[in-house]
């Protein structure tokens, strides 16, 4: 089944559920609303774009989203658990075996090697992982980079800063990407390619993604649009269909009667149908994380990424 197909009908319970999420800053009396009632959910295999001018909200709503900040109101589930109701220590397991995190800036640690960079936040997040020296270098080789697995960060370009930093966020297979401007510090070249790779890993992973960004061209990925302005949802546009499901979108549109509605179109959907089986058995997906991460899964399998020209 192609990837598309199953991030544009959902079929699982949703990764992400946030209803009437808020969280504000400063004092009493002084106080900024950088997040104001926002409610969407996120189903497996999606690809999210959060868009919005600077400081409408953005990257506080993705460090909600990663449990790295829990000063919110409102209800925020992840993989079907309420965030508020977890312990310090389970949301810490949760976020390293079940999330990886991308930032603008890469954050790599100068004075490690590329691969201790890619191995660090593993060894003090999650269980421990047995085979954990090979993975490194399996997902170091799905980005390219293992043959410059003994340098320092200081000796790579931008790009190759950005996939030692998917690399190290891919280490244990997460579930779910957040990124927070991942080509924002790239040039239009090298930010190509680092959306090429995300529409691999979401082709050959079923990866979910949830992506803030100010560069339409990620659009490509086809993932539903968010929009977000003063730290409210404003705007929902869907992603790039195949015809029968634009029609069922569309369908749900109509029916719900306003499709900038704060609530996702999944969300109504999940809604109507409740919870169905994967889209595909785990031992498929542990076999293609198994050959992606060996980096030979392209034979046969384009990588499923609109062209540039179908959305700029
Ligand atoms: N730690 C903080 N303390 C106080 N205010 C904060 C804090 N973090 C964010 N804010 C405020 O919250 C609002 C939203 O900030 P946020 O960083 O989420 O915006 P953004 O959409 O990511 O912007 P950009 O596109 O510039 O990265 C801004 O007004 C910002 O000043
Ligand atoms: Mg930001």
């Amino acid at each position: 089944m192609k990837a598309r197909d199953s991030q544009s009908r959902p079929e699982r319970a949703p990764i992400i559920r946030a209803r009437q999420v808020s969280r504000r800053f400063g004092a009493r009396g002084a106080e900024c609303t950088a997040v104001s009632g926002v409610s969407f959910q996120v189903q497996p295999g999606e690809v999210v774009l959060l868009f919005g001018p600077s400081g409408s909200g953005k990257s506080t709503l993705l460090g909600l989203l990663g449990g790295l900040d829990r000063a919110y109101t409102g209800q925020l589930e992840l993989f079907g658990q309420d965030l508020g109701r977890l312990s310090d220590r389970a949301l810490s397991a949760l976020r390293g075996e079940r999330i990886g995190f991308v930032f603008q800036s890469f954050h790599l640690l100068e004075h490690l090697s590329v691969k201790d960079n890619v191995l660090a936040p593993s060894l003090f997040a999650g269980a421990p992982l047995p085979d954990i020296d090979r993975r490194a270098d399996e997902v170091l080789e799905r980005v390219g980079l293992l043959a410059r697995a003994a340098d320092s960060p200081s000796q790579l370009s931008g790009g190759q800063r950005q996939r030692v930093a998917i690399a190290r966020a891919l280490l244990r297979r997460p579930k779910l990407m957040l990124c927070d401007e991942p080509t924002g510090n790239l040039d239009r070249q090298t930010g190509e390619s680092i959306i090429d790779l995300f529409g691999e890993l979401h082709a050959e992973l079923g990866t979910t993604f949830v992506i803030v960004t100010h560069e339409e061209r990620l659009r490509r990925l086809g993932g539903r649009a968010l929009h977000l302005e003063d730290g409210q949802l404003v705007r929902e546009e869907p992603g790039i269909l195949d015809d029968q499901t634009q029609a069922e979108a569309t369908q749900g549109d109509a029916s719900q009667g306003e499709a900038a509605s704060s609530h996702s179109q999944s969300t109504e959907r999940d809604d109507e149908r409740g919870d169905h089986e994967p889209r595909r058995d785990a031992a498929q997906a542990e076999a293609a994380q198994g050959e992606a991460t060996r980096g030979d899964a392209h034979g046969g399998q384009a990588p499923r990424v609109a062209r540039a020209e179908d959305v700029e």
